[in-house]
């Protein structure tokens, strides 16, 4: 077990795109492991590799709405090589927040339903049609995989406003 610490932004870092996982082998448990330890240890749902500053396009999820004692077991799924076969043309939208963006939230448009596959943690590939939270936690963190954060689906006005407040609270904790 092992948390690594959690890339903020503004960081040239997040903006990396992530390349794709080869094989799934000892070393890509190793980060899916380290990864669900540092998005538990955040209190997070998903998390990307490129926010502990990993490039590869490996995600973790971990949907389990929090009770008062906390999550009830850590039930968590790895995404490996995530891609999108077919979105809806609805949208839906919901508010969204991210561990690399703290204490930031807002309204974000997506497709409402998408059919996706990765590769699980044995290699295997899994293919599934999402809607809900999960339609939407998943193209969240795939956007960290092309180095998109969630604000760069908001108006200029809000997207500034809200990096300055990033900057801000940096400055401050240096
Ligand atoms: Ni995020």
């Amino acid at each position: 077990m092992a948390i690594r610490p959690i890339l903020t932004a503004p960081d040239p870092r997040l903006k990396a795109v992530s390349v794709a996982v080869e094989k799934v082998d000892g070393e890509i448990r190793k980060l899916a492991q380290d990864m669900a330890d540092s998005m538990y240890a955040a209190d997070g749902i998903g998390l990307a590799a490129i926010q502990i500053g990993v490039a590869k396009r490996v995600i973790v999820m971990d949907l389990d709405q929090k009770t008062e004692e906390g999550r009830a077991k850590k039930d968590w799924k790895v995404f490996i090589n995530p891609k999108i076969l077919w979105a809806s043309p609805e949208m839906a939208t919901y508010e969204e927040g991210c561990l690399s963006v703290p204490d930031i939230w807002d309204d974000v448009d997506r497709p409402a339903r998408v059919r996706a596959e990765w590769l699980d943690l044995d290699g295997k590939r899994v293919e599934v049609e999402a809607d809900g939270m999960l339609a939407t936690c998943l193209q969240h963190e795939m956007d960290h995989l092309e180095g998109i954060l969630f604000l760069d689906h908001l108006s200029r006005l809000k997207r500034n406003m809200a990096i300055k407040k990033l900057e801000k609270a940096k400055k401050l904790s240096a």
